[in-house]
């Protein structure tokens, strides 16, 4: 059974596609395959690995749009999976059409909150499954969180970054209803300037408040994050040797780490 995790964060730009982004390399580079699902009608992450005009000429039955798409009930659902250039690595892409589905107050939405979740017992293969979400907390988190086993809530130490985390957290608290195997994996620190005392102090802050429930990697902002995606490749894969790149793999470890705990946790329990 592949391990699922969500980003979340209704915080716009806070870092969810790129942190997906790198570690879908990183996850492959430590020799596991990794399933991405884009979640996001913005189609970020898919652009980033297949190219802005390839995913926005792709037709809604072979997005992820047609999981929610009721004309799309009968299409294969296999054509949903898209090699990328990068052994290990799969998405299935998203571009604009998602957004009609995009809609507020998803728990209304009867079975078709279970959408991902059932698309998910279909796959098998993979080690890792990565979904990002959009900036909001509507039926695409909302399914996403249905279908996941972790969130992981991607912050900024800075005030507009933790603004609304209260929201997320109450968010998951309503999706563990519904799929009561939900854990948050932690908040993670992105995009972090060490040079600012504005992210010392909030990072400082973040840590007393949330305690373990924040993980001990920090992503700091680096150019070579965006670089690497400007190429297309994962950074573990454009600049292997990078401190960004060192510092994903990093990261992969920790969460490695961390579902090993938890499976342990669950297993005494
Ligand atoms: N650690 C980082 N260092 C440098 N640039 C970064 C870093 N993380 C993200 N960025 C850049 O910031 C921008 C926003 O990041 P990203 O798209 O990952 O955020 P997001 O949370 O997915 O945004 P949205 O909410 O719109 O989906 C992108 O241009 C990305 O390359
Ligand atoms: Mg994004």
């Amino acid at each position: 059974m592949a391990a699922t995790f969500c980003l979340i964060n209704q915080k716009g730009g806070c870092g969810k596609s790129s942190t997906c982004f790198h570690l879908a390399g990183a996850f492959a580079e430590l020799g596991l395959y990794v399933l991405l699902l884009d979640m996001d009608p913005q189609g970020s992450l898919s652009q980033g690995f297949l190219g802005s005009e390839f995913v926005e000429s792709l037709r809604s039955q072979e997005t992820i749009s047609m999981l929610f798409d009721d004309n799309s009930a009968f299409e294969p659902r296999d054509t949903l999976l898209r090699a990328t250039p990068f052994d290990r690595i799969t998405i299935c892409p998203a571009n604009h059409m998602l957004a009609r589905f995009n809609l507020p107050e998803p728990e209304k939405t009867g079975m078709q909150q279970y959408a991902i979740q059932e698309f998910l017992t279909e796959q098998s293969g993979f080690d890792i499954v990565l979904i990002d979400c959009p900036p909001n907390l509507y039926r695409c988190s909302w399914t996403s969180m249905v279908a996941a086993d972790y969130v992981l809530i991607p912050v900024p130490p800075e005030d507009f970054g933790t603004q609304g985390l209260r929201a997320v957290h109450q968010c998951i608290e309503q999706a563990r209803q519904l799929n009561p195997t939900l854990r948050l994996l932690g908040h993670l620190i992105t995009r972090r300037d060490k040079r600012l005392l504005v992210h010392r102090m909030y990072e400082q802050k973040l840590r007393e408040m949330y305690g373990e429930m924040v993980m001990t990697t920090a992503i700091p902002e680096a150019s070579a994050f965006k670089v690497a995606l400007t190429r297309r490749r994962p950074v573990a894969f454009h600049d292997r040797r990078s401190k960004a790149a060192k510092l994903t793999l990093c990261l992969a470890r920790e969460i490695l780490d961390r579902i090993d705990m938890e499976e342990r946790k669950r297993r005494i329990a």
